[in-house]
């Protein structure tokens, strides 16, 4: 069995990764601490120790508004961070799995993003991921950028936007949410799997990989709703503008698997029937 490194391997993606790719590598940090991806000598150590094939690189400071609030730490982490975990790939020769986000893009487009159109982050966040695919396409020859968006997943664990409505749906009658905000939401299981099939290929590149689909926050809930049978709580439609965030938020981030698509190799399902799975199975 090859040998494969996470960074981040607790965090939401992580659950899913660990046991799916367990099934055909050998999965290091075996103890399942995180070394702080911000000191060069020890992640290059601990990466270069286990000899991987691959570094699937997952640690990140994901809170939007924290960056915002404190673009020093979002900066050290997300691209220093990065650029550590790809020198250690430049030295022990391995290939890097770095996941991105659709918030590399304005968000000024009315359908989803391609690989194809420009970068241009309107927060810190964003920035910060974007230089990371910078520093990994200047320094390595054998890499995968995958972006995603709005991953939902992790069971018992989730604190993200699905188990936020199933326990707001359950003390409350009525819920305000936004519906002028685009994305697409993915699945981390799925993602996991489609990362597996991939990287086998030597295809290396950006790729965007996300279930199908375009909706909006309100659209989602309403989903959550249905499968879960919530019938004692009301969606109510409200503007971004009523809820202000520290940090900007682009309009549009849904994402479009494009070069999946022209390869004939976009096995991604549709957002709806990823997030019935993830309910029925994880959650109820
Ligand atoms: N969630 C999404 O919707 C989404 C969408 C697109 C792309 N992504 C990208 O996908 C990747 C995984 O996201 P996720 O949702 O699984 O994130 P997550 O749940 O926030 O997990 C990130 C993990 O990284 C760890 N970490 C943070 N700083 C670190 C450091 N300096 N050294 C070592 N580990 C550190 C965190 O540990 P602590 O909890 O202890 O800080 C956490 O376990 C990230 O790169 C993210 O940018 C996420």
């Amino acid at each position: 069995m090859e040998n494969v490194y996470v960074t981040g391997v607790k965090g939401m993606l992580g659950r899913a990764i660990l046991p799916i790719f367990g099934e055909r590598y050998k999965v290091f940090p075996a103890n399942l601490e995180e070394p702080d991806i911000c000191d060069t000598e020890l992640i290059s150590r601990e990466i270069c120790d286990c000899d991987p094939r691959f570094v699937i690189h997952l640690a990140a400071m994901t809170d939007v508004d924290g960056c915002q609030t404190d673009p020093d730490q979002a900066y050290r982490i997300n691209t220093l961070g990065t650029r550590n975990v790809a020198l250690a790939c430049q030295r022990c020769d391995a290939a890097m799995v770095y996941i991105s986000t659709g918030m590399v893009y304005d968000g000024t487009k009315e359908n989803p993003y391609t690989e194809y159109d420009r970068p241009a982050p309107v927060n810190i966040y964003g920035d910060s991921k974007y230089q990371g695919e910078l520093i990994i396409s200047d320094l390595l020859p054998k890499y995968f950028i995958f972006s995603s968006c709005w991953l939902f997943g992790g069971g018992m664990e989730d604190k993200k936007f699905v188990a936020k409505i199933f326990e707001r749906a359950g003390k409350s009658s009525e819920l305000k949410i936004v519906d002028d905000t685009f994305g697409s939401p993915t699945y981390t299981t799925d993602l996991a799997r489609a990362i597996l099939a991939f990287i086998e290929t030597g295809l290396y590149g950006r790729y965007h990989c996300v279930n199908g689909g375009c909706v909006n926050r309100f659209e989602v809930a309403e989903e959550i709703l249905r499968i879960a049978g919530f019938t004692g709580c009301e969606l109510k439609r409200v503007s971004s503008a009523d809820f202000p965030l520290t940090a900007p938020r682009p309009r549009m981030e849904a994402l479009r698997n494009y070069n999946f698509e022209l390869l004939g190799l976009d096995l991604m399902r549709d957002w709806r029937s990823a997030l019935e799975e993830y309910i029925r199975t994880a959650l109820l």
